[in-house]
This record gives C-alpha cells, sequence and structure tokens, in this order.
C-alpha cells in the first residue's frame, strides 16, 4: 500500500462523533448561507448518519471544515448499478479559505472511500472548476430551459393528451414518484435512486426552500390503461405587472417513463393558467420538448455540468459496464492522488462486458484521472478530451477507436441531488 500523502502544516483531519453532529451541520448551513435546523437533523439525518462517512478538519479546537459521503450508487451503460459514493457537504470556513485545507480534505476523502473498498465517488460541484484538480470528471450535462408560454405551440405531429394528468397531495407523492423515479434512475447512465432520508427533506417541502414561491404541486400522469408513466413537481410564483397575470412556473422534477408521459406532462405545464414563464431545469440532453414544439427556437436552453464522476478502482468501474462494439485498449492512468489507481490497464470491451487486467503493454491513450470519469459514462467523445488536453494519444487511431467504444445512449442524466 502506498504512502499516505502527508498532513496538512496546521488543520486536524478526522470523522467527526455523534456529539459533534450539531455543530458540523452547522458548519455545513453557514458555508451555504443557510440556516441552521437541528431538529431537521436529529429528525432526518442523525439516524442514517454514518460517522465514519464523515469529516471535519480543526484548528486547535475550532472546527473550521467539513465533508461528508453517502451511498449512491450509479447507474453505467448497459445498465448495471455500480456502488459509488456520493460526496456532499463540503465548506471550508471563510476565516480558512485558500490555505489548502479543502485539498487536504478531498485527498483524506480518497483514501477514507478507497478503504471502505468504493469503486466510485461523485458529487454536484457548487462551482466549477474546484474538483477536476481531484480527479473528478464531467459525467453529466444537462440543460435548463425556459419559455415564454405564448410561444409554446406544439407541432402538428406532437401527440395529443391520451390518459390523464392529476395532482397528488404532498402525503402522497413519494409513495407515487419514488418507483417511477427508481425505474428512470436505472434506466440512464449516470442516474441514481435517491436515498429515503433525501425523499422526506423533498416533500417536505420547507418553506425555507420556496425561494418566495408557492409550496410544491405534485402532479402524476397516467396511461389510458391505468399505469402511472411520470410525475411533475413544480412551484408557482406570483407575477402582475400592468395588472396582466404573468406568473413565472418552475418545474423542480419531472420524471416521464414513456414518450406519451413526457408528451402529456410539458402539454399540462405549458398551459397552466396565470402563466407567463416556464422554466425547468435539470433536463436531460435527449429530452423531447423541443422536438415537441412548433417553433424549436423560442425554447431558450442553457447547457450546464451536472455530475462528477471519480474513478477510485479503475478495473472494476471498467468491467461494470457495456460497449457498443468489440475493441481492445490499453490505457494509461496518471494518478497522483489515488497511486492505487496509477498504472497501466488493458481493457477488453464488448457488448456483452468487459475484461480489464493490469498489463506492461505499450498503451494506446494516456488519461487524466477526470478523462476517465468522463469517459465511464460516455459522456464526451475520447477524441474532443485529447483535444482540450485531457487525454493523449499514443498509437495513432486510438482515439477514433476509443470514441467508438465508450459511446453511449441514452444520455447520460442524474435528478438524485445531494
Ligand atoms: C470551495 C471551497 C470548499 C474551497 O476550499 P479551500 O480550502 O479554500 O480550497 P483550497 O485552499 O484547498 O484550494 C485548492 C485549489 O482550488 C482552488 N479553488 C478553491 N476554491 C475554488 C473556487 N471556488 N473556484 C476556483 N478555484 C478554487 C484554489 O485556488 C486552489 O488552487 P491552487 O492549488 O492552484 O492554489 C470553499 O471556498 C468553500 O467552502 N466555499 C463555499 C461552499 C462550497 O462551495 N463548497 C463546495 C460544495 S460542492
Amino acid at each position: 500500500m502506498p504512502d499516505r500523502p502527508p498532513p496538512h502544516p496546521s488543520v486536524e483531519i478526522r470523522p467527526i462523533t455523534a456529539e459533534e453532529l450539531h455543530a458540523w451541520q452547522r458548519h455545513v448551513a453557514r458555508s451555504f448561507g443557510r440556516a441552521p435546523n437541528d431538529e431537521h437533523v436529529d429528525r432526518l439525518l442523525r439516524p442514517h448518519m454514518r460517522y465514519e462517512d464523515s469529516l471535519a478538519a480543526f484548528d486547535g479546537g475550532e472546527m473550521v471544515a467539513t465533508a461528508h459521503h453517502e451511498p449512491a450508487p450509479i447507474t453505467l451503460p448497459g445498465g448495471r448499478v455500480l456502488d459509488c459514493v456520493g460526496v456532499t457537504r463540503v465548506g471550508v470556513a471563510t476565516t480558512h479559505r485558500r490555505q489548502g485545507v479543502l485539498s487536504a480534505m478531498m485527498q483524506h476523502q480518497l483514501w477514507q472511500a478507497h478503504e471502505q473498498s468504493n469503486p466510485l465517488a461523485a458529487l454536484w460541484a457548487s462551482e466549477t472548476p474546484i474538483y477536476g484538480r481531484f480527479g473528478y470528471g464531467l459525467a453529466t450535462v444537462h440543460d435548463a430551459y425556459s419559455i415564454d408560454t405564448r410561444d409554446a405551440g406544439f407541432a402538428w405531429w406532437a401527440p395529443d393528451t391520451e390518459g390523464s394528468v392529476r395532482f397528488l397531495s404532498a402525503t402522497d407523492a413519494v409513495e407515487v414518484m419514488r418507483p417511477l423515479f427508481d425505474v428512470y434512475a436505472t434506466s440512464r447512465p449516470g442516474g441514481m435512486p435517491r436515498l429515503p432520508y433525501r425523499w422526506h427533506a423533498y416533500t417536505e417541502d420547507s418553506p425555507d426552500e420556496r425561494g418566495g414561491a408557492s409550496p410544491m404541486h405534485y402532479v402524476a400522469y397516467t396511461s389510458p390503461e391505468g399505469e402511472r408513466e411520470g410525475y411533475a413537481t413544480y412551484r408557482l410564483k406570483s407575477e402582475w405587472p400592468d395588472h396582466i397575470p404573468a406568473y413565472r412556473l418552475t418545474v423542480d422534477e419531472m420524471v416521464a417513463l414513456t414518450p406519451r408521459a413526457s408528451a402529456a406532462l410539458w402539454r399540462y405545464l405549458l398551459s397552466v393558467d396565470l402563466v407567463g414563464v416556464v422554466e425547468a431545469n435539470d433536463q436531460p440532453l435527449d429530452a423531447a420538448l423541443p422536438w415537441l414544439l412548433s417553433d424549436y427556437r423560442r425554447l431558450k436552453r442553457r447547457p450546464s455540468d451536472g455530475l462528477y464522476l471519480r474513478i477510485l478502482d479503475p478495473e472494476v468501474a471498467l468491467t461494470a459496464r457495456t460497449y457498443p462494439v468489440a475493441d481492445r485498449l490499453v490505457l494509461q492512468l496518471d494518478d497522483r492522488l489515488c497511486p492505487w489507481a496509477d498504472g497501466r490497464f488493458a481493457l477488453d470491451a464488448a457488448p456483452e462486458g468487459a475484461h480489464v487486467a493490469r498489463t506492461d503493454a505499450v498503451p494506446d491513450l494516456l488519461l487524466r484521472p477526470a478523462a476517465l470519469g468522463t469517459l465511464l459514462l460516455g459522456t464526451e467523445r475520447a477524441s474532443v478530451l485529447a483535444a482540450v488536453g485531457l487525454i493523449e494519444e499514443r498509437r495513432p487511431g486510438a482515439l477514433a477507436r476509443a470514441d467508438e467504444m465508450f459511446r453511449s445512449t441514452p444520455a447520460p442524466h442524474c435528478l438524485n441531488h445531494f
């Protein structure tokens, strides 16, 4: 086993104890400018808390940074769901920022997750530039939509609504949404089921999370055969410029398992009375809405980075997905932060699965760790990653072969925020 990196010169990093949970979560709340809520912590987090997955940094006796990871199994191309940890609650006190505390904590956490035999780690970044240096690669991309409802006509080919869209009560919502969410999450690369305590927090619909908008509305789509095939959650914000209603409807989450569910939910959402603008974040890149509208141009779309993925065990991760074509590549990983993952791997890939083993053979491609996080789900082509400096081609033709091997459909997408 390689040596652990040297400790930070002025802070001690260790997991927290049960007595420190409130202070830890208050630190997290302060890092994100939120109000602390001890009651919430005791009711929702404490019963499930695994202290060995937590970290805090202390300067003397003072807690100055936090981090955590929780189970976040992830769907890979081909459908297998692989163990993964979801990194969350990362914050460094403003008094201690830019002194290498995050770097030391991330190092510590990579070792912690590796020693617990986790093959992957994932996270949502508050700011894009933070995590690439720690080997996290962009693994899902989504669109944010905005459309003026006056421009939201449907194309002549768009299916009419068959079946029905009906409200759910907040208390019934989880029971209906959760199984649909889980089917969706396991049908897409990047999909992750949501932990039970996060479902509770989600449907609790705390007034602190509403940003001046209405309580959450929950609607579900049922097919003519009586099958629940999708749902949407949204809030309304009242706006009356010049006494004319121009509410903002913000879709918080949408899951459509079938094309007719997608068409019916969009027809519903774009026709809610009093609404002037509909906004929806987190839409997959291959979503149907742009094609359902009569005027493709009227939908404003802004792509954004989503989930980031860090490969801790390249052999397990690369073996767990399937590949659209049969081929063989030798990948050299240059991984200084995770020395156990550094080295050369022969990937024998095929549509049925893959075999991966360490090798001394001449490498075809040299990869930075972040590149592998992106390639694993097929989020971007190897040749594009090479063009920006994340991959180096060592054997002519290897990039074009990697482009084919790592391709995946449907588009990677994750709705599980943690
Ligand atoms: C983001 C945050 C955790 C960084 O902590 P930190 O201890 O200041 O980070 P470090 O000192 O270890 O910085 C390591 C490197 O990352 C860079 N970096 C850190 N935060 C960055 C940011 N927000 N944007 C761009 N670069 C950043 C540093 O400049 C440094 O680069 P260098 O090695 O080239 O000098 C801290 O600013 C914070 O708590 N922010 C508010 C909460 C938050 O956004 N948390 C992350 C949730 S995903």
